[in-house]
């Protein structure tokens, strides 16, 4: 096999976006059970929003290749790995490592992209398709004819959460900022703005008898109006800290108090659920999770091919503009997902 090489982006520590930097590394061949998979798109999630604060709970030590998900072709695998992976388009969750040209990823955790479905549009439903499936489908359990609240929307996830929802009949309100509204009308949803004084009285009026689910990526004291909103028996979904993201301090400590709130309303004997979703639990028996993973994946994978979901790609930029891609999605003016193609 020729020499690898790989063109990555490396965050150096807690610094600007301008501070990323590029190089070229040698790969290594992929060992017993990876694959060498050149990257045709990967993107901006909120986690890397946090990364470069030194705000993401579990984050390596810096300096990293962040990209929490990628799309690519298999161009080699290692020794007794299936070889008829090679050539094949997949998709993987990373959580780091994805802003790069080419990278080693376990087999096992490679799930198939449908052959008609472009490498960007799939890129927006990798963590995004998990996270919303997972969420709806194995959390909150929401039957069709139900009404549920979605915060962010306009995001990466709460824009694939919303039309997962709409898909299994569900009536969705979200929230979003007012100058992505259109946009979640187009999704199917009925839109509010997060910043309204009184959001929770609006919630409240477009659904007297409460919210069946409430999807909370922001945590902070907004979430307890999140909780209030739950009908009987409905289920809060909490799984972010956005509020903290600007806050000075400890990672995890935002992260601990909201388990511990979570826990307490939880513990109260009133038929409501409180729960914290995390992509990466369960992970100790690895093969169940990737099972998981890719039963998931796929289906959302399914639900694109066929039209029933629509890719929302904020913008399409080049890998070597990692920096721009970043500071447009911290911008808070597009909607979905900003996605980085290495051809480009
Ligand atoms: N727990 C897990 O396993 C897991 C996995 C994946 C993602 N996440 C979390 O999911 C969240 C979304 O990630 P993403 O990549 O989809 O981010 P994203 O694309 O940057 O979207 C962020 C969304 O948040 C909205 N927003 C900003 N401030 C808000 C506020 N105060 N109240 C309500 N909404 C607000 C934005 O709305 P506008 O742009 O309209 O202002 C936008 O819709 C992040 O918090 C991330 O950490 C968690």
């Amino acid at each position: 096999m020729s020499q690898l090489t790989t063109t990555e982006i490396v965050l150096p520590g807690i610094v600007e976006p301008e501070a990323l930097q590029i190089r070229d590394r040698r790969l290594a061949p992929p060992a017993a059970g990876q694959a060498l998979v050149r990257v045709e798109a990967t993107g901006v999630s909120f986690a890397e929003q946090q990364m470069r604060r030194g705000k993401y709970y579990d984050q390596p030590p810096f300096p990293f290749t962040p990209g929490y998900d990628l799309v690519g072709r298999v161009e080699a695998v290692g020794p007794g790995t299936d070889p008829s992976l090679v050539g094949s388009r997949v998709a993987a969750v990373t959580k780091i490592g994805g802003w790069a040209t080419a990278a080693l990823v376990d087999a096992a955790d490679l799930v198939p992209v449908p052959a008609a479905v472009d490498p960007a549009a799939a890129e927006t439903v990798v963590v995004n398709g998990v996270t919303a499936w997972q969420m709806l489908h194995r959390r909150a359990k929401v039957r069709p004819g139900g009404t549920i609240l979605v915060h962010g929307a306009s995001g990466g996830v709460g824009s694939t959460l919303t039309q997962l929802a709409r898909h299994h009949g569900i009536r969705v309100v979200g929230t979003a900022s007012p100058r992505h509204h259109d946009t979640l009308r187009a999704l199917g949803a009925e839109p509010l703005a997060y910043r309204s004084p009184d959001l929770a009285a609006q919630a409240r009026s477009l659904s007297p008898r409460g919210y069946d689910a409430v999807f909370d990526h922001v945590g902070g004291p907004g979430i307890v109006d999140s909780w209030r909103l739950l009908a009987p028996g409905g289920t809060l979904v909490s799984y972010g800290t956005a509020a903290t993201r600007d806050v000075a301090g400890n990672a995890r400590l935002p992260v601990l108090a909201l388990f511990a709130r979570l826990l307490w309303w939880n513990a109260l004997p009133n038929g409501r659920g409180a729960t914290f979703y995390n992509l990466w639990a369960g992970r100790r028996n690895r093969a169940a999770f990737q099972a998981r993973l890719r039963e998931d994946l796929t289906q959302v994978f399914a639900l694109l091919a066929d039209g029933s979901l629509t890719a929302q790609v904020a913008a399409r930029l080049p890998l070597r503009d990692a920096a721009a891609a970043l500071r447009l999605a911290e911008s808070g003016t597009v909607a979905g997902k900003v996605v980085l193609i290495p051809s480009l």
